[in-house]
């Protein structure tokens, strides 16, 4: 029979099949660095609390940092009939400390353990995920700077609505992204709690040093509630959703850029490194990274759904089922890390097409709102002045008309004159929005100077 960890008890091993569906081992194996560091101050900790003995300390230390070594090198390799990247770890430790690996978990269960190491690693994921965001930014940030003086129809509905900057829709999503560094941030307070030593779920009579081991591993605060320390998978779910947010953006900013770098559109032109054929249409080149970082949110939704449904009308204390948030967190972190990386490599090289937005432009219902502005400057309330260029615009459907083409006796009629005609402008009409936060020049560049001092040392 095999010896496990908790093997004491049973006659039998487990079945074969109930091993394999039990196992955590291909999901987890994420957490194996976390899993050794976090051994190694309990091993310090119960060595200064006179639980293990000095010897048996150093024995336990030196090996788990030749595993940790192993690990970092990749050249660890788990036993495929582990249950757990715990187990796996714990199995490599008795071939190589022997006797005192019999100690290590001492004062310590998997329950506590397993909510230490995810604290581990999202500290670290969190990092690394700001970080992509910040290279995002920068992806953005560059765009606008490129694209200060390129006006574009924007659009409401998916409809010509009124003109803006184009640097001004790159800033946007800098702004959504900035708000995705701020929510996995701000998760950070409540993952830096220290779980370990509430042991299975009440703690433990062995006079053991929490606080301690939270110095050794840099943790904020130490959990005040056993029960709730292991019984907690909030973090994780808070984490899934600030990514499933993060995801959304990501989809929106996707569908975005092929919309405009759609045929009808085609304002942008994206790198074809980004791109795909296809086999049959020798013509094609689709924009399928930009899909799937658009299709991936679903992903991401479905570990959010799972997550609070796994956990629902859960009973406290752990339950064999958390298991299972490996999946979705590990799942999720790893896919948005990629589409993120993707998406700013592929924001890099996106090339704008003049052409395709001069065409756009000729539209110039564009300038409908500026015309409406102009009569509410002359003193028409703001329904006088929508009613009246709504009928300018209906002339001008009517007539086959373009407003640059009407005469002063047509223009007269919706109490306007030649004058108006200057209105008709891309960057005139971006120009002219300047209230704070607008879309005019000055104020895209005033906040392409604020994101520059921002992400400086991003
Ligand atoms: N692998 C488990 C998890 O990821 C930890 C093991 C706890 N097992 C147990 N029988 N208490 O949640």
């Amino acid at each position: 029979m095999t010896k496990k960890l908790w093997g004491g008890r049973f006659s039998k091993d487990l079945h074969p099949e109930a091993m394999e569906f039990t196992s955590s081992l291909n999901v987890d194996e994420k957490l194996a660095e976390y899993d050794v560091i976090g051994s190694i101050a309990h091993a310090k900790m119960l060595a200064k609390c006179k639980i293990i003995s000095n010897k048996d300390k150093d024995s336990l230390v030196k090996a788990l940092n030749t595993i940790l070594n192993s690990i970092k090198r990749g050249a660890f390799k788990p036993s495929s009939n582990s249950e757990d990247i715990h187990t796996a770890i714990y199995e490599a430790l008795q071939k190589k400390a022997g006797k005192a690996a019999d100690k290590l978990h001492t004062a310590r269960s998997r329950n506590d353990q397993v909510s230490l190491d995810v604290r581990l690693y999202l500290k670290d994921e969190i990092k690394a995920l700001i970080a992509l965001l910040a290279s995002a930014q920068k992806s953005l940030l560059n765009f606008s700077k490129k694209n200060v003086n390129v006006a574009v129809p924007g659009y409401t509905h998916m409809k010509h609505a009124q003109v803006i900057i184009l640097a001004h829709w790159a800033l946007a999503y800098i702004e959504m992204l900035q708000r995705d560094k701020e929510r996995l941030h701000d998760g950070l307070k409540r993952i830096d709690v220290l779980p370990l030593g509430a042991c299975a779920f009440c703690g433990t009579s062995l006079p053991i040093d929490r606080k301690h081991v939270a110095k050794l591993l840099g943790f904020l605060n130490v959990s005040e509630n056993s029960i709730d320390s292991v019984s907690d998978r909030d973090f994780v779910i808070e984490v899934i959703s600030a990514l499933a947010i993060l995801a959304m953006h990501l989809s929106r900013f996707a569908e975005d850029a092929i919309f405009y770098g759609s045929d009808e559109s085609g304002f942008l032109d994206v790198d074809e490194a980004f791109c795909t054929g296809s086999s049959i249409m020798p013509h094609k080149k689709n924009l399928d990274t930009l899909e799937l970082i658009r299709a991936r949110s679903a992903t991401i939704y479905g570990n959010l759904m799972a997550s609070l449904t796994m956990m629902k009308a859960l009973p406290t204390s752990y339950n064999r089922d958390m298991q299972l948030d490996k999946e979705m967190l590990i799942g999720s972190v790893e896919m948005v890390k990629k589409s993120l990386s993707l998406a700013a490599k592929l924001i890099s090289g996106i090339k704008v097409n003049r052409e395709k937005i001069a065409k756009q432009l000729e539209d110039e219902f564009l300038y409908a709102t500026d015309l409406a502005e102009a009569l509410i400057e002359k003193g028409f309330s703001q329904s006088e002045a929508h009613q009246t260029i709504g009928k300018l615009v209906t002339y001008c459907v009517d007539k086959q008309k373009k407003i640059s083409g009407l005469d002063n006796d047509e223009l007269k009629k919706f109490s306007l004159d030649e004058g108006i005609k200057k209105l008709l402008d891309p960057l005139t009409s971006a120009d002219a929005k300047s209230s704070f936060g607008a879309t005019s020049r000055k104020n895209v560049k005033r906040q392409i100077i604020v994101w520059e001092r921002k992400l400086k040392d991003a």
